[in-house]
């Protein structure tokens, strides 16, 4: 992607102070997708990067991940699984937990739904602290797939968490502070 159409997908993206909590910037896609020029750079970035790269499941994590990676699928002509918070999925699901500042959260997957070496894609909108991503590998790897690569839109740097990836790729549109 070129400087220009980084920008624009950056600047797309609002800013609201003290959110979830103060002293937070929460950094919101939802003015992007209103942005319908905004939102097809995106997605096509991401699908121009893996067109080749033989994807046969994006798995986008609940919620903003679903709104990139469902899209991106249809362009990859492959398969899209849910990631979803616990209790949502109404079939047989594994697993993964990761811890919060302050106690725990989990990710599910219907079982049966990435099978063994498949080449997976994971999509978030936003890799803070790393733990979303982190609990997603550690599911791909209780399947025993293929991590292709993890892409998000934004990247928070400051709070490393690319270290949490085991060193997997990380892809990233834009990076915000
Ligand atoms: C946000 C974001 C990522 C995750 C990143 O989701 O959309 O999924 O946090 O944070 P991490 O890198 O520190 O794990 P959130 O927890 O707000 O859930 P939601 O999308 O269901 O609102």
């Amino acid at each position: 992607m070129n400087d220009e159409s980084r920008e624009y997908i950056s600047d797309s993206i609002r800013t609201i102070p003290d959110f979830p909590k103060k002293g937070i910037t929460f950094h919101d896609v939802t003015s992007l997708l209103l942005d319908p020029k905004a939102f097809q750079l995106s997605v096509d970035d991401f699908a121009a990067r893996y067109k080749n790269q033989k994807i046969d499941v994006v798995a986008g994590f609940e919620a903003r991940g679903f709104i990139f990676g469902a899209p991106l699928a249809l362009q990859l002509k492959c398969a899209f699984v849910p990631l979803r918070k616990p209790g949502k999925l109404p079939g047989e699901t594994i697993g993964a937990s990761y811890q919060l500042e302050y106690g725990e959260d989990r990710i599910e997957m219907h079982l049966g739904h990435v099978k063994e070496g498949q080449r997976v894609l994971l999509i978030d909108d936003l890799i803070a602290t790393g733990g979303t991503l982190a609990a997603g590998i550690k599911l791909m790897k209780q399947v025993k797939a293929e991590i292709v690569e993890c892409a998000c839109v934004i990247e928070l740097p400051d709070l490393h968490g690319k270290a949490k990836l085991g060193g997997l790729p990380l892809y990233v549109q834009v990076q915000k502070e």
